[in-house]
């Protein structure tokens, strides 16, 4: 057994900075996803044919592939086809709200779908137009059954963001590999950063438990 902590704790200010590197372009990209994914799910439930064959080939497309080859399309095609350089924060925040819209559109969809009908009938019928129907009645009804998901799909995220590594982003599992490189010991720094991802989804998941019961309180007073 030879583990040796000691040579990484020089690096550990710069290991825990890159907490909030990650945290910063996954909570950009859940809101970029959020936004997305209800656009996608209210077409998705359109009248409009064109509008629900758009938004399903969407979540088909990004859903049946592969995200860390998303993540590399944007970051090597985007210079190539525009000749214009895209920064890996940009290419990240974009392949993982456009991966998590598609995700997110299938989350929103179910849960508005779940909301009684009696409540888009009792709206029709009193002659509420279908835009402050969703606003006002229907997507906050909705928004309430699918929090537990979203919460899933932050912590999804959070673990699956180790991937921009791979596009030179200092996040924290980039970090672990670089102090891995400077001290010739991956496994210590490795493990560091994955007690940090562990520590963040068991946060996270305390979160959405407490916000899930609140919901649930509100709805017995
Ligand atoms: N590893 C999966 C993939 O590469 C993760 C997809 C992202 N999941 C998500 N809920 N946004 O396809």
């Amino acid at each position: 057994m030879n583990l040796d902590f000691s040579q990484i704790v020089p690096y550990i200010p710069f290991i825990l900075e890159g907490i909030w590197v990650t945290l910063q372009f996954v909570i950009v990209s859940i809101i970029v996803g959020f936004v997305l994914g209800t656009l996608l799910s209210l077409a998705k439930i359109s009248a409009k044919k064109g509008l629900v064959y758009f938004a399903d080939a969407y979540t088909s497309v990004f859903r049946g592939t592969p995200l860390i080859l998303q993540l590399m399309l944007i970051y090597f095609a985007i210079p190539q086809l525009t000749g214009y350089d895209i920064s890996p924060f940009l290419s990240a925040i974009m392949a993982f709200g456009l991966n998590s819209a598609a995700y997110i559109s299938e989350i929103i969809r179910a849960g508005i779908q779940a909301v009684d009908k009696g409540q888009t009938e009792a709206a029709l019928a009193l002659g509420i137009s279908y835009r402050p129907m969703m606003k006002d009645l229907i997507l906050p009804q909705a928004m309430k059954n699918i929090l537990p998901a979203l919460m899933n799909e932050f912590i999804t995220l959070t673990k699956e963001s180790a991937i921009v590594s791979t596009i030179g982003y200092l996040d924290l599992m980039r970090r672990a590999q670089i102090v891995g490189a400077d001290t010739y010991r991956n496994f210590e720094p490795l493990l560091f950063v994955g007690l940090i991802y562990w520590i963040l989804v068991m946060g996270l998941s305390k979160v959405g438990k407490r916000v899930e019961r609140r919901l649930n309180y509100d709805d017995q007073h």
